[in-house]
């Protein structure tokens, strides 16, 4: 078959994919209610490198906060193994589907960083496993706090999470030798749901703007699309002001000290929402130090925004590595799920532990504590709050 139709043909059927998602979107209405479940199932995933280590550390101060619950069998927390790079490689998959059914099974998921292979690497190039549990489990708001109160910044990133560059981000076309494309995909369904979940989450916590961040001028059809949307909808909340930025200028607004304070809810893009979200949690202490929410109707998931950090591994430090963004993503996961006096506590012992007291330091060295020593403090910083 000559190149061009057979690029073509490809293309038809990654079309084909993204219609079928579309009505996948419009079949699923309603949320999860957490409150009518009998028992809720929060699954633990370690992952790879630091995960393991940083991941049992969150999952204990879990178990210390809902200690009543789950005596009383309302909650129950299960470990899920084998998203492991070596099992993932194995599999010849980003989600074995043995790990998949697992997850299926619990409401909730807080999962630890996992190894993403990239071509030219040691490991197979398989899809990332982030990528592929947000696509898989639906997870379409990727909701990412940032709070310096001393630099009177408090941001929340609502960043798109299953659409935009990533979504065929494994099925690009090598048309020849010469020539590869990548695609990038808004849906209406897609976008209306995320900007939506921004504006309501700016509505119900008091917030008084909401900012779009896209490519609009130059990304037409799905940043325009995007963009459109977004107009659209902050017409259906008057109380809340909306204006609208491109991401090359958003960068360079974080870091302007007069503007930045301006800023409270941004909705954006897949990419741009990764790109931003670690730069703004440098303002933080580093993505070390940020949570992150993955939100769908059906399941939620909670992790770290930072990676698997082999080299740790390598040198014997994961024991030093810091929790403090897993202790945030499960400050999280207990919001979602309706133990907000729980994730109040642990969001307070938080700020003091890492930010004010810092009675425990953590260096990521022998010189420093351990994980465990820190989750100790902050348990029984918890306890006094
Ligand atoms: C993130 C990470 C992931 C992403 C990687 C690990 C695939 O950077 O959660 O921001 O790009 O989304
Ligand atoms: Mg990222």
């Amino acid at each position: 078959m000559d190149k061009i139709a057979a690029a073509a043909q490809k293309f038809a059927l990654l079309i084909e994919e993204q219609l079928k998602r579309v009505e996948r979107i419009k079949s699923v209405k309603e949320f999860i209610n957490y409150g009518a479940l009998p028992e809720i199932i929060i699954g633990t995933v370690g992952g790879d490198g630091i995960g393991p280590a940083i991941t049992a550390q969150s999952s204990r101060v879990l178990e210390f906060l809902l200690a009543k619950e789950i005596s009383a069998g309302k909650v129950s927390i299960r470990a899920i193994d084998g998203l492991t790079i070596e099992n993932r490689v194995k599999a010849g998959s980003a989600i074995p589907d043995d790990v998949l059914a697992e997850l299926k099974k619990c409401h909730v998921i807080l999962k630890g960083p996992t190894t993403t292979p990239q071509a030219g690497g040691p490991w197979a190039n398989v899809e990332s496993a982030n990528v592929a549990m947000r696509k898989e489990l639906d997870l379409f708001a990727n909701v990412r706090p940032v709070r310096v109160p001393e630099l009177g910044i408090d941001w929340t990133f609502f960043r798109e999470n299953t659409e935009g560059a990533y979504v065929l981000g494994s099925s690009g076309i090598e048309v020849d030798g010469d020539l590869a494309i990548d695609f990038t995909v808004a849906t209406t369904q897609g976008t209306e749901r995320i900007v939506r979940a921004a504006f309501d989450y700016a509505e119900k916590n008091g917030r008084t703007r909401v900012t779009a961040v896209t490519k609009a001028n130059v990304i037409k059809t799905t940043d325009g699309k995007f963009l459109k949307i977004c107009k659209e909808i902050a017409k259906e909340y008057p109380g809340i002001e909306f204006d609208d930025w491109y991401i090359d200028i958003m960068t360079a607004k974080l870091i302007d000290e007069k503007r930045r304070k301006d800023f409270q809810v941004m909705v954006l893009p897949n990419l741009y929402g990764d790109i931003l979200t670690d730069e703004a949690a440098e303002f933080q202490g580093g993505v070390g130090t940020a949570g992150s929410a993955n939100i769908g109707r059906q399941y939620a998931m909670f992790e770290a925004i930072h990676g698997s950090a082999p080299r740790m591994v390598e040198e014997g430090r994961e024991i030093y590595a810091d929790p403090s963004s897993m202790l945030r993503a499960a400050q999280m996961l207990l919001a979602h799920i309706g133990y907000a006096d729980e994730a109040g506590k642990l969001q307070k012992a938080m700020d003091i532990c890492a930010i004010t007291e810092k009675k425990v330091r953590l260096t990521g060295r022998s010189d420093g504590a351990t994980n465990k020593e820190f989750s100790d403090y902050v348990m029984e910083v918890v306890a006094g709050v």
